[in-house]
């Protein structure tokens, strides 16, 4: 059997996901708050036949990070939604949270975006870190890690409902008889259950994909167990090769348990990318950005990502120990943090909080276009990925030097498409349209 095509998703974030891209890139400051920004790297994207293009969302943001990075975190389905204007074929996945949107709501958002687009969205089922979107959505407190997870698989449920409430043949057009759409071919949702509940169709017919790409990125063992059981796309950040090796084979094992196909749930590692003509020249642009890197923003942003406010804290003490000693479900990142703060006893948390790596992704990659296609069909062949979330250090710069220097590396070891060959995200991940529950 032929090794499967890749995928590729494109991570949009401001100027690029270095914290100090913006800082070295040439364009005007105020230029990632445009739709042209977001065009062109769809655009990009696109023409490098990426699977989608992949939004964020961050509810609520702590102050500092005003000071050391853009800030442009617009509502991602809208951007989709202008992006679905200047692109034909690539998907389009936002970010959605189960904890503080409502599953009717959400469903009718993403599904709009389904028909807009012709059948490109993905959604990214996120349960929100940080504690300061309470606040903002006027909730008494953040629930714990533990109660996210338990309301966000019922909240796919729900959401699903909603999708499923008409039938895909529903719309006739009996211009004769006057009937519009043939109600018998309706499925009124009327979901309650523990943590929601809600009753009614979508007020439109069903989207061309039927139901948005599931996407998750979940690295606990609840989150991996969400996964399992719904995503159609994933996203990890992992360390190393090992790391990835054993998180998808983990993930696998569970889809299988849970009754499904695990060759329907790839596995997209998160990977900063920095490229150059020669490794000396990726090196030293990938040198560039981190000499720049604040150290004030790195011990804000640990405890930020670990869904910590940084104002409480004083940065030359150490992380208070009743945080980091107890029993309890925490993020992920919450983890990495109180693991650097337990193999580092009594050091201040500005220096704990160097053994943590902030964003989505743990790794970056400063090298040759060869190197990187190599990397790539490596990991491929050791069961790490089915493909890469691809984060340009610099945005578009990374990502053009990647569609236009690596991919037909790709293309040339027969391990990506030439063209896109559907219409739809789910074509491009080689996922069925699921039927009207
Ligand atoms: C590529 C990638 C993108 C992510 N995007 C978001 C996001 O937009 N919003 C968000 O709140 N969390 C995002 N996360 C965080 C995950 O949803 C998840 O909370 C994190 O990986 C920790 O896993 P856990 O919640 O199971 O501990 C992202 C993670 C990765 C790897």
């Amino acid at each position: 059997m032929s090794t499967p095509s890749l995928h590729f998703n494109a991570f949009v974030w401001p100027n690029g996901y270095h914290e100090s891209a913006w800082r070295v890139v040439p364009d005007d400051v105020r230029g990632v708050l445009g739709l042209p920004y977001y065009a062109e790297i769809a655009r990009t994207a696109e023409r490098g036949l990426f699977d989608a293009v992949f939004l964020a969302d961050n509810l609520a943001i702590a102050e500092y990070r005003t000071a050391h990075l853009p800030q442009t975190q617009f509502d991602p389905v809208a951007v989709l939604s202008a992006l679905a204007a200047v692109t034909t074929h690539i998907g389009l996945v936002g970010t959605g949270s189960t904890t503080y949107a409502k599953p009717w709501e959400l469903a009718r958002r993403f599904a709009t975006l389904d028909h807009l687009s012709g059948g490109r969205a993905g959604w990214n089922i996120v349960t929100t870190i940080t504690p300061l979107a309470a606040a903002a959505f006027g909730e008494a407190e953040h629930l714990g890690h533990a109660d996210r997870y338990a309301r966000a698989g019922e909240f796919v449920d729900a959401a699903t409902a909603v999708w499923d409430s008409w039938d895909d043949d529903a719309v006739v057009g009996d211009r004769e008889h006057g009937t519009w759409a043939d109600r018998d071919r309706l499925r009124t949702p009327r979901f309650h259950g523990e943590y929601h509940d809600l009753e009614g169709i979508l007020p439109f017919p069903r989207s061309p994909q039927g139901r948005p790409v599931l996407v998750q990125a979940g690295q606990s063992a609840p989150g991996m167990h969400l996964a399992a059981r719904y995503a159609e796309m994933v996203f990890s950040g992992p360390k190393s090769l090992e790391s990835a090796v054993d998180f998808r084979t983990r993930l696998h094992a569970q889809a299988a348990a849970a009754g499904r196909d695990p060759g329907l749930v790839p596995v997209l590692p998160a990977l900063m990318v920095t490229l150059g003509g020669t490794e000396a020249e990726a090196k030293a642009k990938a040198k560039r950005l981190e000499d720049l890197a604040s150290p004030e923003f790195r011990w804000q942003n640990a405890l930020y990502t670990a869904g910590l406010d940084p104002d409480g804290f004083d940065p030359d003490a150490p992380l208070p120990a009743e945080l980091w000693s107890g029993p309890g479900s925490v993020s992920s990142r919450a983890e990495q943090l109180f693991e650097a703060a337990r193999a580092n006893p009594g050091a201040p948390l500005r220096e704990v909080a160097l053994h943590v790596t902030g964003g989505a992704g743990q790794f970056h990659f400063a090298g040759t276009p060869e190197q990187l296609a190599a990397m790539i069909l490596e990991w491929q062949d050791a069961g790490a990925a089915d493909g890469f979330t691809i984060m340009g250090s610099t945005l578009p710069y990374e990502l053009t030097a990647f569609v236009d220097h690596v991919v037909p590396i790709l293309q040339r070891e027969g391990r990506f498409r030439t063209e896109y060959t559907g219409a739809t995200l789910r074509a491009h991940l080689g996922l069925p349209k699921p039927k009207a529950r």
